[in-house]
């Protein structure tokens, strides 16, 4: 065992010119709590600070998955230090029980989950992911698929307002979607820069908001064009059924649509709501699959805050597994937002 749980030195496990400070990292670690001999995944890589802590914590096996091709490249030098005990795979946590049979994990102990983006993505222009630095509007944490480019500059005028006011919870999502279609007239939307002038232009400058116009706006296209919330889904679901009796998910969240599926998950899996979904026959009780670990969420302390800025809206919420088989994978009462779209890409 390494030292009860110290996530000290613990802050830029891969480094580089932007790094990242893993958010809520002593908290993450506690709620997991590393057992020497047991088995964990990190679904969400990153720059490898939990993954580092948990690795520090026990004497365990750690499978740490990205989608993000860099995330995975870079971690090369962490699953060298660390050789015989961090496999790092390239693949997304929603298909996190196939990734970890590849890789021969049957249960694992302990699963953590921190959503969102890395401080590298956001800090290299070219991943267009910030509309801080100009660079191309790609946004695709995997560098594959279609980038926000493609669904700004095809999506019809609806389906945009559609995914900028439930992805981005935007007020004004449907002025910013004529502006979106007005400008493209002229000339195809490539650079971050000019999405974020466009959309500026559309609710001007606030003063009495520390957030930049186009924050709400990035928010929703990148949800959309990486589908962070299916994913959260199935990445919920696949812990159900990896987790053994005892075994722990702890997930980091940033915002509330992230939070809310979170919270309504571990609320119907632990009992919290009569029914697990409005379809299921009343007086059909389930054994609850999970316990709260703790009853609210977990937010950082002013220190962190002012130390890294990025946790202001971190949430942690944790489950503990029990005995209990899996429920039926049902997502309707996770609270996913829904979207009709006519547009295809
Ligand atoms: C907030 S960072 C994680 C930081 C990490 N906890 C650390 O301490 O360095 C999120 C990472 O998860 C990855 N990611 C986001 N959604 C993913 C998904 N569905 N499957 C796999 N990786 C994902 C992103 O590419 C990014 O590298």
């Amino acid at each position: 065992m390494m030292a009860g749980h110290s996530t000290e030195g613990v802050t830029d496990a891969v480094g580089g010119p932007t790094r990242h400070i893993p958010v809520l990292l002593s908290e993450v670690i506690d709620a997991l709590g590393p057992k020497d001999g047991a088995r964990y995944i990190d679904g969400t890589f990153g720059a490898g600070g939990y993954s580092q802590a948990i690795l520090e914590a026990a004497d365990c096996i750690l499978l740490a998955i990205d989608r993000d091709p860099d995330a995975v490249t870079a971690g090369a030098r962490l699953a060298r230090q660390y050789a015989g005990r961090l496999t790092l795979a390239k693949g997304s946590f929603g298909d996190m029980a196939e990734l970890a049979r590849l890789h021969s994990i049957e249960a694992a102990d302990g699963i953590a989950l921190d959503l969102g983006v890395s401080s590298m993505q956001l800090g290299e222009a070219e991943r267009g992911f910030s509309f801080q630095a100009d660079g191309p509007l790609d946004m695709r944490m995997s560098r594959a698929g279609p980038s926000a480019a493609d669904v700004v500059n095809s999506f019809a005028e609806r389906d945009l307002a559609q995914v900028i006011s439930v992805l981005g919870e935007e007020r004004r999502a449907r002025a910013i979607a004529k502006a979106i279609v007005m400008a493209r007239q002229k000339q195809p939307i490539e650079r971050t820069g000019v999405l974020a002038e466009i959309v500026t232009r559309v609710l001007g400058r606030r003063h009495d908001d520390k957030k930049h116009p186009a924050t709400r706006t990035f928010q929703a296209l990148r949800l959309f064009v990486n589908g962070e919330l299916d994913q959260l889904v199935q990445g919920l679901i696949a812990s159900e059924k990896l987790l053994r009796d005892g075994g722990r998910l702890v997930v980091v969240t940033f915002h509330s649509l992230e939070d809310r599926i979170v919270k309504r998950f571990l609320a119907s899996r632990s009992g919290r709501v009569a029914r697990p979904s409005r379809h299921a026959p009343p007086g059909e009780e389930r054994a609850p699959s999970f316990r709260l670990v703790y009853r609210r969420a977990l937010v950082p302390g002013a220190s962190e805050i002012q130390r890294n800025p990025r946790a202001r809206s971190a949430r942690l919420r944790a489950g503990e597994r029990t005995a209990a088989a899996p429920f039926p994978a049902d997502f309707s009462s996770l609270g996913v937002p829904k979207l009709k779209l006519s547009s295809v890409l």
